[in-house]
């Protein structure tokens, strides 16, 4: 039946691995889009990028780490539950081309829309280069699943846990300053941070870098304007006119300032305990 949870997997802790019945967007989806959906009636609206689909079986697999009020809501759903809703393939799907030799980043369970996306660009005939990253070995995720794409993947964690002790930047830095290797072209997904980092990297090298942006998303559609984002002194909707844009374009200083907006209320609906029992009713 259409939105049921087909498997569930913790692939990591608080990360969770999801197959959604979804048989019109698992024949649609492409590399680089995403669905909204909504756990019930009153809930918020989840932007997650659509990892992999299998359009026989008519399921899309969705990951994504438990992190405020709605994912957490979502994690507590079991195989059999349905979703309220979910609407997608939503966003352009990433441009692939034959560039030489590519390298991947993905930082934290920003690897998890980096999977599709180094498949279809390994498809189009790419020398293919993977860097992930995590606070510590236990966050990692995706290392076997990259691995079979890339035929040279390498793991930075912050504390040393596990793969090389620094960032994801640390070693494409490396890669190409010590080891000379020429990249021709750069994908990264992760933290806002983390992608900054990328583009103020990879622009001194004059390396083509597209990430892919996550601002605060409600309709999907472009209507609403709260996915603005600014590129290349313009104004952009990351649900229609992206989420992939020209990281040496993107002002990350202004997204940084939008995504930071309605801390106080996520900090507020995650403290929230209901004390008349709504919550059960
Ligand atoms: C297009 C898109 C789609 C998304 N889809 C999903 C989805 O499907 N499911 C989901 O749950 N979330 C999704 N997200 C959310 C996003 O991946 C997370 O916000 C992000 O990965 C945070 O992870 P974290 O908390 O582990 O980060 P952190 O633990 O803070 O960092 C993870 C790693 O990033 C690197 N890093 C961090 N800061 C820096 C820095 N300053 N310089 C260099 N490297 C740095 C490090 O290697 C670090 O270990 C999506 C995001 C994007 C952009
Ligand atoms: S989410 Fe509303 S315009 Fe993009």
């Amino acid at each position: 039946m259409k939105n049921q949870i087909v498997s569930k997997e913790e692939i990591a802790p608080n990360t969770f691995r999801y197959q959604i019945k979804h048989p019109k967007i698992a024949k649609k989806r492409k590399a680089g889009q995403f669905v909204i959906l909504r756990v019930h009636e009153g809930g918020e609206r989840v932007p997650l990028t659509i990892v992999d689909s299998d359009p026989e079986a008519g399921t899309v697999t969705l990951i994504f780490q438990a992190v405020g009020h709605s994912t957490r809501e979502l994690a507590q759903l079991e195989v059999g539950d349905h979703l309220m809703d979910l609407a997608g393939p939503l966003g352009k799907p990433t441009h692939i081309e034959k560039f030489g030799t590519v390298c991947v980043l993905g930082g934290g369970y920003g690897t998890a829309p980096v999977l599709p996306i180094a498949a279809a660009l390994k498809a189009a005939g790419n020398d293919m280069i993977g860097i992930i990253g995590a606070r510590n070995k236990d966050l990692l995720i995706l290392e076997k699943e990259l691995g079979a794409i890339c035929p040279r993947l390498e793991v930075a964690t912050d504390d040393g846990s596990y793969g090389r002790h620094g960032f994801v930047t640390d070693v494409l830095k490396s890669i190409i300053d010590e080891e000379k290797v020429k990249v021709d072209f750069v994908l990264a997904v992760g933290p806002t941070p983390m992608m900054r980092a990328v583009a103020n990297l990879t622009r001194e090298y004059g390396i083509k870098t597209m990430v892919s942006l996550n601002p605060i998303m409600v309709d999907g559609t472009g209507m609403c304007g709260g996915c603005r984002v600014e590129v290349g002194g313009e104004t952009k909707f990351a649900c229609v006119d992206g989420p992939e844009f020209d990281a040496h374009q993107v002002n990350f200083d202004l997204l940084m300032k939008r995504q930071a907006t309605y801390k106080p209320q996520e900090k507020a609906a995650a403290d929230h305990a209901c004390k008349i029992g709504l919550d059960k009713a």
